[in-house]
């Protein structure tokens, strides 16, 4: 469909979409199977300005609106989604969490490096006891007497680019007695070269193997007062602020391997034949095809209409909340249904490693897990439909 898109969109959408298909689909398989994080490649996305899309240019960013960050992302993921998860935390969780709560001095020290590709950013939430409750956190930081660093312990988990990050937006618990207890919780910019960050165990996924996900430790960390992000006790809102930024990546790269399970399915649908027809001239694949099609246009409405609510967000200062989340929750699920589907039209050359489907397949199935499962998105609407609290 035609989203009236400017010149300056379509430009991006080609110019990424030829990257993508040249630098990033040749080499996908192999990152998969080895399950390395593709370096060379996020430094050539950091030189063409994709790991900071909307970052302002006064901070090596693109200076790109939102619409720019969903149509480059779309397009990285119909090569790769493991790439896409990479420049997804970039470009929302770290970026966005120091474009908007960071300091004039922390804006740039650390997000000119990530979102001019220099350094890979990271941001870290989950512990081993808290996933969707992510309020409930076991990590604390201390402050020191002197008052001028915090000394931080604790163990966190399912770090996107852990083994590899640079700066890490990590979220620690400063005040365990806080009532209630998220009010707590405040953020932190970490660096990784110094004494105490360790890198735990790199988690064996079944999919986005190449985006490198790993635990991270803190052993008497100490991190300046001056590398707090935003205020004390104020992480849980950040938290959540860049998390509705991270949804709509999150939903833009379910569109990409939506569509790339479905030009694969339409492929096939137009060439096998069996029973003496083509097998598209079926109503049982007819229906798929046709079911496919629809949630991937839905989808696409549903992130567009995210994007613009993130952009008037810049001026209203609105939440875009509801919008994030129903783009998120209905193109994971539409990324997890086409593959699947693509599978099944396909059958056993569908699920052999000969073809990209079953990467497709494994790959799409975190999109309705991370930053928030299916089963957050549906709570974060309902709650903000039904203003019962
Ligand atoms: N924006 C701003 N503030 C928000 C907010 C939002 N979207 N959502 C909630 N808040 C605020 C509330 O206003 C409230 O503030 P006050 O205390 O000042 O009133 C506070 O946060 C607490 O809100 P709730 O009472 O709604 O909190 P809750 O404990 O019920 O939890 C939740 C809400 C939606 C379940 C939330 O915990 C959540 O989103 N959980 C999922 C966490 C998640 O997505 N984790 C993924 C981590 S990242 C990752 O996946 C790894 C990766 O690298 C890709």
């Amino acid at each position: 469909m035609d989203l009236h898109l400017t010149e300056e969109h379509k430009m991006i959408q080609e110019m990424v979409g030829d990257f993508a298909q040249k630098e990033i689909a040749p080499v996908a398989e192999h990152y998969d199977e080895v399950g390395e994080f593709p370096l060379p490649i996020i430094k050539k996305m950091g030189a063409l300005g994709l790991m900071g899309i909307e970052v302002p240019e006064e901070y090596e960013g693109a200076g790109m609106d939102t619409v720019a960050y969903v149509l480059a992302m779309e397009e990285v993921a119909k090569a790769d989604v493991a790439t896409s998860t990479i420049m997804s935390v970039n470009n929302s969780l770290f970026n966005y969490g120091l474009l908007h709560f960071g300091t004039e001095e922390q804006k740039h020290k650390y997000l000119a490096d990530v979102a001019s590709g220099r350094k890979i950013g990271a941001y870290s939430l989950t512990e081993p006891m808290s996933g969707s409750d992510a309020g409930t956190m076991r990590s604390r930081a201390t402050l020191s007497d002197d008052g001028s660093y915090y000394i931080l312990n604790g163990r966190k988990s399912w770090v996107t680019g852990g083994p590899v990050a640079d700066y890490i937006v990590v979220f620690t618990m400063t005040d365990p007695d806080a009532k209630p207890k998220h009010h707590g919780v405040s953020a932190f910019i970490i660096e990784t070269d110094k004494p105490g960050f360790v890198r735990g165990k790199v988690e064996p996924k079944l999919g986005i193997r190449a985006s490198a996900t790993s635990e991270i430790l803190f052993e008497d960390y100490k991190v300046p007062v001056e590398n707090m992000l935003g205020k004390p006790g104020k992480g849980f809102k950040i938290a959540m602020t860049v998390l509705d930024a991270g949804r709509i990546g999150i939903a833009s790269q379910s569109l990409g391997v939506a569509e790339s399970a479905y030009d694969a399915a339409l492929e096939w649908a137009r060439e096998r034949e069996a029973f003496g027809k083509k097998i598209g001239q079926f109503e049982g694949i007819m229906w798929k095809i046709a079911d496919m099609k629809t949630r991937i246009e839905a989808s696409r409405l549903l992130i567009y209409q995210a994007a613009l609510a993130k952009e008037a967000a810049k001026s209203s200062g609105q939440r875009f909340t509801t919008e994030a989340a129903m783009a998120k929750l209905f193109a994971s699920e539409t990324a997890m249904f086409c593959t699947h589907q693509a599978i099944q039209i396909y059958g056993g050359m569908g699920y052999s490693k000969e073809l990209p489907l079953e990467r497709y397949f494994r790959d799409a199935k975190i999109t309705e897990i991370y930053e928030g499962t299916s089963e957050i998105q549906r709570l974060v609407i309902a709650r903000n439909e039904l203003h019962l609290r």
